[in-house]
């Protein structure tokens, strides 16, 4: 069986794609993940989709496995039980129920962030390293920490949510049910967030004026720094100074060669990676100083996600839900 299929469920899109054993994504489309409240027609839509690409690879005898990226996915059982941006709680045999659309075709699932920690691995930045860790800066903050070569998982399976660390006391309610987490601050709609904050006190220094604060998204407050609003510059400056506090943090925890960042966020390019650089050495334990690189994925957007998921694919082990 020459192919495999891989998917990325975020909290806004699905996407998904049949990859051949180079690692080219031959055929792919998406889903809109918030559209669908409840689960079965979640499931029932992507079935249908990944139909799709699945018949334009020649049918499923030609494809070998499936793997799937998942916030809160956990590889031991391929369940998710609470991801904070998704609409259904409760523990979800994913990998099972999506199984049962493509007429029994093996699925692996995993953490979307380590999914994308493979697709690193694999095709990307970290290629020969053996030590990184790949943060994912979308709907959520995730982390995919790669420790001696091997993903780390911990005993339960879901290792690695470096997203839900306290950056701050009694801070931001996080979707999670917890105050202060990185992830209130950093993600895409905590960037947004900042905005409205900062427009409550400042709305005269930013073009951002314009539009109703309630719809204010991460896309908006990227285009005005695109056009150097200074207010919009002033939040960039924030939220990577808050990364690179956080990160100089996990250096000392697992000592990466690399700390990958991966997702929307990394559009902002240097306006985000200079106060990361700059935070991260200035709180950094001394024997760990300007040894930690920070670098962007190389992958294109999606594609590490959906590459990472689908290498999962060739191998899959059996997920026991009743874990
Ligand atoms: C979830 C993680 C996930 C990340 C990115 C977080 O809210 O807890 O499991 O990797 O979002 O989707
Ligand atoms: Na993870
Ligand atoms: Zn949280």
């Amino acid at each position: 069986k020459p192919y495999v299929v891989g998917i990325d469920i975020g909290g806004t899109n699905t996407v998904f794609g049949v990859v051949d054993a180079r690692g080219t994504v031959l055929y792919s489309s998406s889903i809109k993940t918030g559209k669908y409240a409840d689960i079965e027609d979640y499931v029932a839509a992507l079935g249908q989709g990944l139909m799709q690409v699945i018949e334009q690879a020649g049918g499923p005898e030609k494809i070998k496995g499936i793997g799937v990226g998942a916030p809160n996915g956990n590889y031991f059982n391929g369940c998710i039980e609470f991801a904070p941006n998704l609409p259904w709680k409760g523990k979800i045999p994913l990998a099972q129920l999506i199984s049962e659309q493509v007429g029994g075709i093996p699925v692996a699932l995993t953490n979307d962030a380590n999914a994308a920690a493979i697709g690193e691995m694999t095709y990307g930045a970290a290629r020969g390293m053996k030590d990184f860790i790949v943060i994912t800066l979308g709907t959520g903050v995730g982390s995919g920490i790669v420790v001696n070569g091997n993903l780390v998982y911990g005993h339960d399976g879901f290792a690695g949510e470096l997203g839900h660390v306290i950056v701050r006391r009694n801070g931001r309610q996080c979707g999670c049910g917890r105050q202060g987490c990185l992830e209130a601050y950093t993600s895409a709609t905590g960037v947004a967030r900042t905005a409205r904050e900062y427009l409550e006190i400042r709305k005269d220094e930013s073009l951002l004026r314009e539009l109703d604060p309630s719809d204010i998204t991460s896309k908006d407050v990227y285009d005005a720094a695109m056009k150097n609003d200074k207010l919009v510059l002033e939040i960039f400056e924030t939220t990577g100074a808050m990364l690179g506090e956080a990160f100089a943090n996990f250096v000392a925890f697992s000592s990466p060669e690399a700390i990958i960042l991966f997702g929307g966020l990394t559009k902002a390019g240097d306006l985000i990676m200079e106060p990361i650089k700059h935070a991260m050495e200035a709180n950094m334990l001394k024997v760990f100083e300007g040894k930690t690189k920070i670098l962007f994925s190389q992958l294109k957007e999606s594609d590490a996600a959906v590459l990472g998921a689908s290498a999962l694919g060739w191998e899959v082990k059996t997920q026991d839900p009743s874990l």
